[in-house]
């Protein structure tokens, strides 16, 4: 069985589309653990729900060796990191034993609206301060720079001239779900390779 660790910050709404596909057998992975870098996260309340191992790990308590504290939690123990709305940047060590085996997903179509501090409503904001048409979400791999690592599969969206940060967002989230749950089947499959920075992804109905 193909093994993941799912590390979040906040609502954990990705995380709850991936404990769906796992229940309904659209994807054949095991969520082995999940983990949070600040208290009150409510995704950690949906992974209790489920009997689903968790760890918090305060962000503020950890500082520069929560990337350690994580591996020694993940390391040998699972196949795929995915980071589902998780703030913190991944440093160190998790990166080389976890070379391409760490996947996030982003609510803009990378590289746009994406890098330091561009997250949460911050990024939708920004689209429609920029007037684009359309925007979408990107899952890619993690490497040492923010939102910068291959990317595996975008999904778009339209913008509408009457959105407004929270309804673009929304638009968004509801195809993060879906892309979220497509990269990991994918990568479950073997069906994912990467080639200098190029994704090539076989056909997921085989
Ligand atoms: C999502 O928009 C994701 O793209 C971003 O953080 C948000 C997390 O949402 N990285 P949720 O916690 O999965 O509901």
């Amino acid at each position: 069985m193909f093994k993941i660790a799912v590390l979040i910050s906040g609502s954990g709404s990705n995380l709850q589309a991936l404990i769906d596909a796992v229940s309904e057998k659209k994807i054949n992975c095991s969520i082995e653990y999940v983990i949070s870098d600040r208290d009150g996260a409510f995704g950690i309340e949906r992974a209790k729900n489920n009997n689903i191992k968790t760890y918090v790990l305060d962000r503020t308590y950890y500082k520069e060796s929560l990337s350690d504290e994580i591996l020694k939690i993940v390391d040998g123990r699972v196949d795929l990191i995915v980071l589902a709305g998780f703030l913190s940047i991944l440093k160190g060590e998790i990166l080389k034993r976890f070379k391409n085996k760490i996947i996030n997903i982003h609510p803009s179509l990378i590289p746009s609206f994406c890098g330091p501090k561009m997250y949460g409503i911050k990024v939708h904001e920004a689209a429609i301060e920029y007037g684009v048409k359309i925007s979408g979400c990107t899952v890619h791999f993690i490497d040492e720079g923010t939102d910068t690592g291959p990317i595996i599969l975008q999904r778009a969206v339209c913008v509408y001239d009457n959105d407004t940060p929270k309804s673009l967002q929304q638009r968004i989230l509801n195809e993060e779900h879906k892309a979220i749950v497509d990269a990991v089947d994918m990568i479950s499959k073997g069906l994912v390779k990467i080639e200098n920075r190029k994704v090539s992804v076989g056909d997921i109905n085989d």
